[in-house]
């Protein structure tokens, strides 16, 4: 063949592959306001960077018609590029081909490229849009994704995993992302289930259209399995770029600093009154954090679950950390089931990518009732518990107001190798709120007292004078100083700064067993 022929059949190709959907399925996918695999990747990654590998794969398979139809690229786009100059694995799938489904092919690109990423260090993005197992190929598409499954579980905590949902997703198509670190959704038109509408309706007779069953809102709102939510895919595109920038590339790597330009003695003295005197009046802790961050910035995520408490990354003198607060504006602030799996993933995703853990705390302790025991707040507390225990990043805690029973001990205490443990003047540390205290110690002198609720009020107010303030923790060296709000960022800075070498490890194991 002649060499002109074979550079126009190489063209020929590469101009098929572009588009092996054909135009009327480009077309539909424009339509529904989506983008399309490649399109996503040019906003995902820097200018220029994407470089294709696996374009021509095809499948193998001659069942059910697919001998006539073997898209190039078999419904995926593979290979790496970069954000903000740093290198990253990135897969697309493209919906136009089978509906993204998954077989052979399709998952031998993306074990090629997962299997690159842990060799290299490398984090993964993987941009999906499938309908699952492909149908007519059977077994093949099982194990497919099964090597999928594996290689995420193996990656884990090595290298950052981060899955975007852009269009429909079912069956085998969701479990890949529930392994990985983050799950980023667009509202409207990413839907995430196991079983679709259609099955939900034959076997549980409940009749409910893709967005109530698995939308983006649903996700991020009641299931917790979306950690943020874009308007559309370029939004998504953009934030899942600005969450990359708090990770590092692998576990042994720190995450990316950027140059400072927020003072690090930056004083707030705005925060010397934003405690309300009443203790039982609510207050919004992210009114702390963006006060004491770099220019406010605060990366949230889960906003919209549990917002009883309050997770996300900020900087601090350019460095990445992870925020935990307990937030008095919801419930107040109080930890239940909910919250303390939230926190404890969000925990434990910071401590295996060496992000320092920056915890705000007002809590009243965990929340009472039937539901939750029954729940198993137990085991779901243990786990916000075992999360705090097991990390040995660096962990600074500021207690604002309220650090009441078991949940004084979980928040980062001391006694949980926090490293530096401070409080606000306006802090009450106790076994339990000062009623319920007075009510339980003082139960016969209350009942003996000829104005018993009086007597309650007198007792609880002694209690609190006793109690309810930082200094007999401090007595202790339970905490390492109380400290005026407006010093917060300073300080927290300092106390950064040092632990920048910290060195801490648990007993070699296998690995824990944290409460599931
Ligand atoms: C082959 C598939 C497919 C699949 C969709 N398509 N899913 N082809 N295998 N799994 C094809 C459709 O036939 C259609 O082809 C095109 O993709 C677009 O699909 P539509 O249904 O028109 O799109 P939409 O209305 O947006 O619905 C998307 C969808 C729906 C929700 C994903 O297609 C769907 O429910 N698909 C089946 C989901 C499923 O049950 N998958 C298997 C799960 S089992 P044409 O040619 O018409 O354009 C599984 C096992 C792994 O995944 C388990 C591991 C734990």
């Amino acid at each position: 063949m002649a060499k002109q022929s074979r550079l126009d059949r190489l063209h020929e190709m590469r101009r098929q592959a572009a588009e092996p959907g054909g135009p009327k399925r480009t077309a539909d996918q424009h339509a529904k306001g989506k983008l399309l695999a490649r399109e996503r990747l040019e906003i995902l990654l820097d200018e220029g960077s994407f470089e294709e590998i696996d374009r021509f794969v095809t499948h193998r398979s001659t069942d059910f018609g697919l001998a006539d139809q073997r898209p190039l690229g078999d419904g995926v786009v593979t290979g790496s590029g970069r954000i903000e100059g740093r290198p990253v694995y990135v897969f697309s799938q493209d919906f136009t081909v089978f509906g993204g489904s998954l077989a052979e092919g399709h998952a031998r690109k993306i074990c090629k490229i997962m299997d690159l990423a842990l060799k290299t260090g490398c984090p993964v993005i993987g941009l999906n849009a499938s309908g699952g197992a492909r149908i007519q190929e059977g077994v093949v598409s099982l194990g497919g994704y099964a090597d999928i499954f594996l290689r995420n579980t193996l990656c884990s905590g090595v290298i950052p995993q981060i899955s975007v949902v852009l269009g429909p997703c079912a069956g085998g198509a969701v479990y890949s992302p529930a392994i990985t670190d983050f799950v980023l959704m667009t509202r409207g038109t990413s839907y995430m289930f196991v079983t679709g509408p259609n099955v939900v309706k034959t076997v549980t007779h409940e009749e409910i259209d893709f967005e109530g069953l698995g939308g983006a809102q649903v996700h991020a709102e009641k299931s917790g399995v979306a950690h943020m939510v874009g308007e559309n895919d370029a939004d998504t595109l953009l934030l899942t770029r600005r969450l990359f920038g708090f990770l590092p590339q692998n576990n042994l790597d720190d995450p990316p600093r950027r140059p400072l330009n927020d003072p690090s003695d930056r004083a707030d003295i705005e925060l010397d009154s934003l405690i309300p005197t009443d203790p039982h009046k609510p207050y919004d802790i992210k009114d702390v954090i963006t006060r004491v961050v770099d220019n406010g910035e605060f990366l949230e995520s889960q906003p919209d679950h549990a917002g009883n408490i309050v997770v996300g990354f900020a900087r601090l003198a350019g460095r990445p950390v992870g925020i935990v607060a307990n937030q008095p504006a919801v419930l107040a602030g109080v930890l239940d089931i909910a919250s303390s799996a939230k926190g404890a993933r969000f925990v434990r995703t910071c401590d295996c990518f060496n992000i320092p853990l920056v915890v705000f705390e007002d809590v009243p302790g965990f929340l009472p009732g039937v539901a939750q025991e029954h729940g198993g707040i137990i085991k779901h507390g243990a786990k916000l518990l075992y999360a705090f225990c097991e990390a040995t990043v660096p962990k600074v805690t500021v207690i604002t107001r309220k650090a009441y029973g078991g949940a004084y001990d979980v928040m980062n205490s001391k006694h949980v190798r926090g490293d530096y443990n401070v409080a606000w003047p306006t802090a009450e540390i106790a076994v339990m709120g000062p009623k319920g205290a007075a009510e339980i110690i003082f139960r016969q002198q209350i009942s003996a007292a000829k104005d018993p609720a009086a007597e309650v009020e007198r007792l609880a107010d002694d209690y609190r004078e006793k109690f309810a303030n930082p200094y007999i923790a401090a007595q202790y060296g339970y905490l390492d100083d109380v400290i005026e709000p407006h010093e917060t960022r300073p300080r927290l800075i300092h106390a950064l700064e040092l632990l920048q070498t910290k060195k801490d490890s648990n007993p070699p194991k296998k690995h824990g067993n944290i409460p599931l």
